[in-house]
């Protein structure tokens, strides 16, 4: 057991760090580099303060004791990088516009008037919100559309702030078209930006875990699926995983859109990666079998 340093915060030792780490990998599918140790001794250190913890090998037997698993989630929040901004990756947002068409002509071949989409790793919503600013932009689904998009974070904090929808300018970081998106979609109030009502009525947001096939239940038929920035932390074992998730919601003329610095290939061929002018897109590929 480690000592109390002078800011109050006990060192965590070797074998309690690979016990943690260990437990985030297993039940997020995260890896903690070594570069982290710091900053989990931190975040994890005030709640050894609030429980009353001697050690991190006491609160690792206290989360894994838990059957509510509320401290583990907890945990979730403490150790997530939750960074997100609209319009992040602006250039799939482009794509993402110039796909609705064809998902709409998709749509009418089918005689159906109902999309969803979701985002997936929604952090504060910002994504999500996008879409539909993306979708209402697009000028295409005007009258008697039934459009769903639905968020799902395993971070209880930022589901809130997404359900919240209130913002401020670290919110807006890209270079085109934010004081355009501020003035047309939000209502300031000094520093805060409120998200008008009409772009929050269709999104719903769920606490959920991207590596547990009960977060998917209930989902089928999705026609774009934005889950970006949250594989990177992932190893590949856990990314094919997730990859059969997506594929077992996904409608199959749907399209996947991951992080610019992330990757499916060679990691499952369960997707293929499709090019729209300079971006890459990802489509089932139908011959692809999931396992059981
Ligand atoms: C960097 S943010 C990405 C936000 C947004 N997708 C974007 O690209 O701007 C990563 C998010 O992934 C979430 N996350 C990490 N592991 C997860 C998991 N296993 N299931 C669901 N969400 C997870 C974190 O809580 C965090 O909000």
């Amino acid at each position: 057991m480690g000592a109390p340093t002078n800011t109050n915060q006990r060192i965590m030792s070797d074998g309690e760090f690979t016990l943690l780490q260990g437990l985030v990998s297993t039940e997020f599918g995260i890896v903690l580099k070594d570069a982290k140790r710091a900053v989990l001794q931190t975040r994890v250190s005030q709640r050894l303060g609030v429980l009353k913890h001697k050690s991190y090998q006491e609160y690792f037997e206290y989360v894994m004791a838990d059957p509510s698993k509320e401290e583990l989630y907890l945990l979730a929040s403490h150790i997530t990088n939750n960074e997100t901004y609209f319009f992040r990756e602006k250039q799939q947002f482009d794509i993402f516009k110039l796909l609705l068409e064809d998902i709409k002509t998709e749509k009418q071949k089918a005689g159906k008037n109902t999309l969803s989409f979701l985002s997936l790793a929604s952090s504060s919503g910002e994504e999500a919100y996008t879409m539909n600013m993306v979708i209402q932009e697009s000028g295409l689904f005007v009258w008697d559309w039934d459009i769903r998009i639905i968020g799902v974070d395993i971070d209880r904090d930022a589901i809130e702030r997404a359900r919240k929808a209130v913002y401020r300018s670290n919110s807006f970081r890209t270079a085109e078209g934010d004081f355009h998106i501020m003035k047309k979609y939000f209502v300031r109030d000094d520093d805060r930006y409120m998200l008008k009502k009409h772009l929050t009525k269709n999104i719903e947001f769920r606490h959920g875990n991207l590596i547990r096939k009960e977060t998917f239940e209930g989902l089928s038929g999705i026609d774009a699926i934005f889950c970006r920035n949250v594989m990177i932390y992932m190893r590949d074992e856990t990314i094919r995983l997730i990859a059969e998730h997506l594929y077992s919601v996904l409608s199959d003329t749907g399209y996947l859109f991951v992080g610019a610095s992330e990757s499916l290939i060679q990691k499952t061929d369960l997707f293929y990666p499709e090019h729209v002018q300079g971006t890459i897109v990802y489509r089932k590929n139908l011959k692809a079998k999931i396992r059981e």
